[in-house]
Order: C-alpha cells, then sequence, then structure tokens
C-alpha cells in the first residue's frame, strides 16, 4: 500500500468524531429489533459491531446515518443529534456498502466523482486531485480510467473505499465488508481497513458477522445478538471470555446428530 506524505495530501482529514448511543430501541411492527442498545465509540477508534445475520446491525447502521428514527433513545456524533439532517450536512459520513454499489456505466474516476460534482462540493480541479488522492490511499490511481466491471473483486472493494473517502469524511462506516468474499480477500480487506486509518485516523464502525475480521481489526467488538448488546470488549478479552454465548458464536459447533442434518 502506498504511505501518503502529509504534505502531498490533498484529502483533508477533519477531527475525527465520537458516536454514542444511548438507549436505543426500535421495534418494526411486533418486532422488537434493537433493545436497548448502548455504547460509545472514541475518536479515531475502529470499532467493530459483529453479530449474526439478522441480528440487527444493518438496522443500527441505518440510524446512525439518519435514515432510521428510534422509537427511543437517541444517537449523538460529535455530541449533535444523527436523527437531525443538520447534524449530517455538519458531518460526513462515508459509507462502504456491502456490493460496493459502483455504476457500471462509468469509470472509476466518474464513480468517484459523482457524488461531490452533483452536491457542488469542490471545483472541478479539487475535485480531481481529491479523487487522484483517494485513489491513492487504497493504491488504486492506476484504475481510474477502467471501469468496475475490468476490476477484480479485491479492487472494487477498494474503489468502494476510495468513494466514501473523496467526500473528507468525519466517520467511514462498512457495512459486512467481508462478505461474498473468499477467505485470501478478506484478508485484504481487513488490511485494505487498517492502511485507511492508519492514512486517515478516520472514526471507523465495522458492522459484520465475520469474526475473524472483526478480531483482526477491531480495537474493540460489540458482540450484538438478537438485538442486544451482549459484550464490548478488545478482540484479546473476547478470545478469553469464556462465556458460552461468545463462545459459540466465536466457534459454533455443528452438531451432525441434529435432525436436521441427518439423512432420512
Ligand atoms: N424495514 C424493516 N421492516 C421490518 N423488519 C425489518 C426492517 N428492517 C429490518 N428488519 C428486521 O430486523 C431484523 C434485523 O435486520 P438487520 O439489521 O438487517 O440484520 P443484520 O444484523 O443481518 O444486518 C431482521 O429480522 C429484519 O427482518
Ligand atoms: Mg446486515
Amino acid at each position: 500500500m502506498a504511505i501518503v506524505s502529509q504534505e502531498s495530501s490533498q484529502i483533508t482529514v477533519h477531527e475525527p468524531v465520537a458516536v454514542e448511543v444511548r438507549n436505543l430501541c426500535r421495534s418494526y411492527g411486533e418486532t422488537q429489533v434493537l433493545k436497548d442498545v448502548s455504547f460509545q465509540v472514541e475518536p479515531g477508534e475502529i470499532f467493530v459491531i459483529m453479530g449474526p445475520s439478522g441480528a440487527g446491525k444493518s438496522v443500527l447502521l441505518k440510524h446512525i446515518i439518519g435514515l432510521e428514527r428510534a422509537d427511543s433513545g437517541e444517537i449523538l456524533i460529535a455530541g449533535k443529534d444523527a436523527s437531525s439532517t443538520k447534524t449530517h450536512r455538519d458531518i460526513r459520513t462515508g459509507i462502504v456498502f456491502q456490493a460496493g454499489a459502483l455504476f457500471n456505466s462509468m469509470t472509476v474516476y466518474e464513480n468517484l466523482a459523482l457524488y461531490p460534482t452533483e452536491h457542488r462540493l469542490y471545483d472541478k480541479e479539487t475535485i480531481r486531485r481529491k479523487v487522484m488522492e483517494a485513489l491513492a490511499i487504497v493504491s488504486l490511481e492506476e484504475a481510474a480510467d477502467k471501469i468496475p466491471a475490468e476490476l477484480s473483486g479485491g479492487m472494487k472493494k477498494r474503489v468502494a473505499v476510495a468513494r466514501a473517502l473523496v467526500i473528507e469524511p468525519q466517520l467511514l462506516l462498512y457495512d459486512e465488508p467481508t462478505s461474498e468474499l473468499d477467505p485470501i480477500l478478506a484478508a485484504t480487506v481487513a488490511e485494505l481497513i487498517a492502511t485507511v486509518r492508519k492514512e486517515t485516523n478516520l472514526t471507523s464502525i465495522v458492522v459484520t458477522h465475520d469474526t475473524v475480521l472483526a478480531k483482526t481489526i477491531g480495537n474493540r467488538v460489540a458482540l450484538l445478538l438478537d438485538g442486544r448488546i451482549h459484550t464490548i470488549a478488545t478482540p484479546d478479552e473476547l478470545t478469553r471470555n469464556d462465556d458460552p454465548d461468545i463462545q459459540d458464536f466465536l466457534h459454533p459447533k455443528i452438531d451432525l446428530d441434529n435432525p436436521r442434518f441427518r439423512r432420512s
């Protein structure tokens, strides 16, 4: 990965923000999805929200970016209410979506320039510099004129991260960054997340069901089970904790005597 010197850096790294989630509850109809969720993310930290499919991780992310409103409780980003659009105008959040969500009809450069151009964030020359700088952070300057379909899965992930960086976020969110990737590619995504954090020192929240990723990159990991925060700990503390729910999640056992797996 290229190390970008401070002098040449065009991406302004704003002060990383703290995120505080306080007693968040959210139901859809009769189903309570988030059950009194509370945690604090420190500025510059990589905080992982880990849990099985359906635990409520994506719902939680949608509340952080202000797409969904809680029934009760609150989320503060740098002390400001995350359910207010003004907060999100003042504090930019970069999001790396699961599927990358890149447009195949455009080049990598055009994909990255789209949002800042449409929202008139900067003049054309500044956008060019920031796009190239974001690509440099993920070591992909040479891919600027390619279309996403020409890139490998790992390169597409890097483009998706660069696109999140172009807007100079203060908070970076990743939703399942390793899903649908083979283990080797998943390891490179872990390196990518660690590199981006070293280059930018951004507060990063990573939502994942991937226990290897969580243990590799998290400063701290929150285990979300069925809408509730079960434990918040460092990866080492989690590994050493002999709580059965934690160990079941970290090391799921397949019971071949279970009638579901028995041949009839
Ligand atoms: N808009 C919605 N309406 C009703 N139920 C929803 C909605 N969004 C999510 N859910 C439910 O909330 C639960 C958690 O979903 P989600 O946050 O996507 O899980 P995951 O941890 O896999 O990201 C699931 O049972 C899902 O069906
Ligand atoms: Mg999800």
